[in-house]
């Protein structure tokens, strides 16, 4: 089979992907390619079932990366999660639908992407979605919202599952967190996420279906003549203009497809749309990167951006779990988002100093892990940013799943904002050879300390009335394994034996200043190129406090209006 050209060819048909290629194709005339190394999903009951968190882990449609050993947190390697399949890893994830506290987009402008904070990317957060109103039975189990903060026009089916949790749980819940300072927070997607909060998610409420991107963006828009998905085909590197000496100039995509070896050509652009651990993996094969790494697999370099897979960040995640009083039929939607006050009360001070005292510290340390890759400055500014938030700006500090399913009340916890900074980088020129990820989960104390501490957090919550009445007896840790006297180092063993990802990888090929480390400008074109750019999870420069699905879909919708403009269409 022999591809014609396309004026846009996409790498990778997810989350953002699918986005980019409904809105570039709205266009006539406009020809969009998309190579999707997944097949479609639309009757997995893996994915649609919206009871179904889980079932896909390990099965044919789950990338599921493997780490390199991690050295800080107990020598293990872990599984990073990832969607192979139209519509990628919003057909496996939690579906949760939160966006960010507004001054973590703030920061984006602040490090100087200009054009991008809060106010400008509200309009694509509503644009992006069809906010489902709660019907008045939903509402009696917790739902709530301020319309002014939603889209009621867009794509992607926001809303509640039609079967919530049975019994008005939420007077427990609030009058038990108020107790611990946490206020109730009636719709978290205004921009202001610390509290209790019953989350939407990105789910048909009509149907009853997981809503995911290809539901959203992809499936309705099939037929549209000038829009081609390829599937079962893999992207192995960019390709390029011999001529291309001032700037890089892609002029399409070698795959590996169920034919062979073949090439897709893009008369207009090459956008990478793999998400954080593949879109700088490609780069990288593409000779896009860190000279030192390039030339150890004998890969001609075309743009020297030594910031290319380094910035990775992830959360960890880990839960304490309980035997239920009561049976819980239906799916949970309750979190708490405390800040750093709420957690610490009256020790957040002396942490606080802490920590600040420790940045520089950290910053060189990250400097030093990527081999100088990384600016120290640049981390340090990252790691000011990050204090401010947390510390004066009191963002949540950590997010706290509560799950009463069946005989038994779970929570899952994970701290929003950790310091540690890992990469993701080739180790061969061969595309399917896989890359070495290093998250370095526990690089720094504060990281390890941060788990320990919400942990002990949720122990206190569950022991307070009116939701100890509840619970009985804890599963995990259990209080035989550590009782309330533990020691943070014993309680420092039970993180490092028991967390895992929070499959929120960002930051591996961030938009920032090229000096301050950037990879792509605040139009998402790769530095160097003339018409290579990203759109995916890799381009978050730091961290978010939200789940990160709602974020890129308002990314990818500006990005592709950022697109629409360059070429008048
Ligand atoms: P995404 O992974 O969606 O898309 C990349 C696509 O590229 C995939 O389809 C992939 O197959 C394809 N691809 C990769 N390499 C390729 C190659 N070489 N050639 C061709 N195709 C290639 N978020 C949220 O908002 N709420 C939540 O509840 C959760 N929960 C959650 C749970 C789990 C288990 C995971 C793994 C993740 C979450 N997340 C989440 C995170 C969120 O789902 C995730 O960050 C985004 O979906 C990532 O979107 P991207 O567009 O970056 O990549």
């Amino acid at each position: 089979e022999s591809w014609p050209h396309y004026d846009f060819v996409i790498v990778g048909g997810g989350t953002s992907g699918l986005v980019l290629a409904n809105r570039l194709s709205e266009k006539k005339g406009v020809t969009v390619a998309v190579i999707e190394a997944g097949d479609s999903v639309f009757n997995n009951h893996n994915v649609t079932n919206v009871a179904g968190y889980g079932r896909a882990f390990g099965s044919h449609i789950d990338w599921a990366y493997q780490t390199e050993e991690q050295q800080y947190a107990g020598g293990s390697k872990q599984i990073m999660r990832a969607g192979k399949a139209i519509g990628g890893t919003s057909t496996i994830n939690g579906m949760t639908y939160t966006r960010a506290q507004s001054i973590q987009i703030d920061a984006w402008e602040m490090f100087g992407n200009k054009g991008w904070n809060w106010e400008s990317l509200l309009p694509y957060y509503k644009k992006s979605e069809g906010f489902q109103v709660p019907t008045r039975n939903q509402i009696s189990r917790g739902a709530d919202y301020y319309i002014s903060y939603h889209g009621e026009e867009g794509l992607l089916k926001v809303g509640w599952p039609n079967a919530m949790t049975n019994s008005s749980l939420l007077p427990t819940l609030d009058e038990t967190f108020n107790q611990l300072g946490v206020p109730y927070n009636r719709d978290v997607n205004g921009g202001n996420m610390v509290g209790l909060t019953s989350h939407p998610n990105t789910v048909d409420q009509k149907a009853n279906v997981r809503e995911d991107a290809a539901r959203a963006y992809y499936w309705p828009y099939q037929k549209r003549s000038n829009l081609k998905i390829i599937t079962n085909t893999f992207a192995n590197r960019i390709l390029w203009a011999n001529d291309s000496h001032h700037e890089a100039v892609a002029i399409g995509v070698e795959v590996t497809s169920p034919h062979g070896v073949e090439t897709i050509y893009a008369s207009k652009e090459v956008i990478l749309s793999a998400g954080s651990l593949k879109s700088p993996v490609l780069l990288e094969l593409s000779g896009i990167g860190n000279p030192d790494i390039l030339h150890k697999y004998n890969i001609p370099i075309k743009v020297n951006i030594s910031s290319v897979g380094e910035n990775l960040q992830d959360q960890t995640n880990n839960g304490l779990s309980y035997e239920g009083t009561e049976f819980w039929l239906g799916s949970p939607t309750f979190s708490v988002l405390p800040s750093a006050n709420q957690i610490y009360g009256t020790k957040v001070t002396e942490i606080a100093s802490a920590v600040n005292a420790s940045l520089a510290d950290y910053a060189k340390a990250v400097s030093n892990s990527s081999n100088g890759a990384v600016q120290e400055a640049n981390v340090l500014a990252a790691f000011k940013l990050q204090y401010g938030l947390i510390f004066e700006s009191q963002v949540p500090f950590a997010e706290i799943v509560l799950l009463p399913i069946a005989d038994s009340f779970s929570s899952e916890y994970w701290p929003l904002l950790p310091f540690s900074r890992g990469s993701i980088h080739i180790q061969s020129a061969k595309a399917s050879y896989p890359a070495a990820i290093n998250p370095n989960y526990f690089m720094f104390p504060e990281d390890i300390n941060a788990n320990v501490d919400v942990a002990r957090f949720i122990r206190k919550a569950f022991g307070i009335t009116p939701l100890s009445d509840l619970v009985g007896d804890e599963f995990a840790p259990g209080l035989d394994n550590l009782p309330n006297d533990a020691s943070d180092s014993e309680w420092q063993d039970w993180v490092k034996s028991t967390y895992r990802s929070n499959f929120h990888p960002v930051g591996t090929a961030s938009m920032l200043p090229r000096n301050k480390g950037g990879v792509v400008s605040s139009d998402l074109k790769v530095y160097g190129t003339k018409n290579v750019r990203v759109v995916d999870a890799s381009i978050l420069p730091f961290q978010l406090c939200g789940h990160l699905t709602s974020t890129l879909y308002a990314v990818a919708e500006k990005a592709s209006d950022i697109i629409k403009k360059q070429y008048r269409f």
